[in-house]
């Protein structure tokens, strides 16, 4: 099957290569020369581990390409998605849709035979009756469906979340387009992935339902967190203990600083302004939403209170910067309310980060960047555990007191057991515990 992937970002990367992989043949298409350019030369413009690997492969086997024009792509193609952008609209919290309508304008431009355009970008209800209109008003003569199919890929775990993935949602209400769509598929189903064919406006608010559930899952137990500090319970046994019912699940019952990223902040604000536009509120959302903004600060209240209520002329060492592992991915991270609560209250800053230091560069200022945990150490008053990589986990305590000036360890991820901590004589604060 012919596919064209319009956007060569984080979504559209990955899912063009992992299509390819599984013998489309597929051309992702983005306007950003410099980006292509990159490509065409196996230069990744986001770090995902496995990916390098997978685009090389493909590009090698014939099977992937990378283009600026969607002209040519378009020619042949009989399924094109449109994987562009949907930021949070700066001001009021909507999803900025004008990417998805010019990619929406360009593909009708280049139409030629019977194609499904699907967008795989999150948008809200609806986007997928504007996309159809923009066409058919663009081409009058064109043969096309408009169909939605929405990602859940983790950033990190991305190839592995698509190629194995809990569900394939599909929302299509015509008979050719769901055809198209169920073969290209076809090759995950067989690997017994349910494929789920809906309504297109079901799957738009399918995508941002399951985030935002998400969203409240983590929000619930950070609440959660905070009141097993003050009545001396512990939140990971708690989680434990609700997570063994299965109506509830075990996964996303980490107590930590606040969820960020490139979705969940944007996909819950997103989903709120739809649902307050349509009159009918998603209050939990709304509380999701403010407790989250709110806990991101608090942490850095947290760190100052671990240091004995001041941070004035105190240096902190902070290890991890990213709004999770295994991504360079800085997009609303808790660790930038942390920093600059620090910073604002008279500390100094030095971080170590395995893939966010240059991303973090961007957004952060006045922070000294270092090139491992020990370095991070080195002197410091305080060191604060913000993003829990796996070079973390095993850290040597004890040579990291030695290199500190003093003694207060913050753990935001709940990693080190905290009798373990404790014997090497530093003042231990995690989430939830103790
Ligand atoms: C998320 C969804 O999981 C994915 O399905 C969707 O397509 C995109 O958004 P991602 O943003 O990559 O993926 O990250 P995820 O692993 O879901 O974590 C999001 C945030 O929640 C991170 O900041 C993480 O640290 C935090 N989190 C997650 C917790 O604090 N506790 C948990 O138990 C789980």
């Amino acid at each position: 099957m012919r596919v064209v992937m319009v956007g060569a970002g984080y979504v559209g990367l990955v899912s063009g290569a992992c299509f390819a992989d599984f013998g489309h043949s597929v051309i992702c298409v983005d306007n950003d020369p410099a980006k292509i350019e990159r490509l065409l030369n196996g230069i990744m413009p986001i770090y995902e581990p496995g990916l390098e690997e997978l685009v090389l492969t493909n590009v090698k086997a014939g099977r992937l390409s990378f283009d600026t024009k969607l002209d040519e792509a378009l020619s042949q193609a009989e399924c094109v998605f449109i994987a562009v952008g949907t930021p949070s609209r700066r001001g009021d919290g909507h999803a900025d849709l004008s990417y998805v309508y010019s990619a929406a304008r360009e593909i009708a431009k280049s139409l030629r035979n019977f194609a499904v355009i699907v967008t795989k970008s999150t948008v809200p209800v609806g986007t997928g009756d504007e996309v159809e209109r923009i066409i058919r008003e663009t081409r009058p003569d064109a043969d096309f469906v408009v169909a939605s199919n929405p990602e859940f890929l983790r950033e990190g775990a991305a190839i592995t979340d698509f190629k194995r993935p809990d569900r394939i949602v599909i929302g299509v209400e015509d008979e050719r387009g769901a055809k198209v769509l169920t073969e290209l598929y076809r090759p995950l189903y067989l690997n017994s992935a349910p494929i789920l064919i809906t309504s297109r406006r079901t799957a738009e608010l399918t995508k941002y339902a399951g985030n935002a559930f998400l969203a409240t899952k983590i929000t619930f137990i950070n609440e959660i967190a905070d009141l097993c500090e003050e009545v001396g319970a512990n939140v990971q046994e708690v989680a434990k203990g609700i997570g063994l019912d299965h109506r509830i699940g075990s996964k996303f019952l980490h107590a930590g600083p606040g969820y960020g990223g490139s979705c969940f902040p944007k996909d819950t604000l997103a989903l709120m302004k739809t649902a307050q536009d349509y009159g009918t509120p998603v209050r939990i959302v709304e509380t999701v939403v403010a407790v989250n903004e709110q806990r991101k600060r608090a942490m850095g209240r947290k760190v100052i209170a671990a240091c004995g209520g001041s941070v004035r002329g105190k240096s902190i060492g902070i290890l991890g910067l990213t709004f999770k592992p295994n991504t360079d991915d800085m997009r609303d991270a808790p660790s930038i309310a942390i920093i600059a609560s620090l910073q604002d209250g008279g500390g100094r800053v030095r971080a170590f980060d395995p893939e966010g230091t240059e991303q973090a560069k961007g957004l952060l200022s006045d922070v000294e960047y270092v090139e491992d945990a020990y370095a991070c150490a080195e002197g410091m008053d305080a060191l604060v555990l913000v993003t829990e990589w796996d070079v973390f986990r095993a850290l040597d305590l004890g040579r990291l007191k030695k290199l500190m000036v003093g003694d207060v360890l913050v753990d935001l991820r709940n990693v080190y057991p905290p009798t373990e901590v404790l014997r090497h004589g530093f003042r231990y604060t995690s989430v939830g515990r103790l």
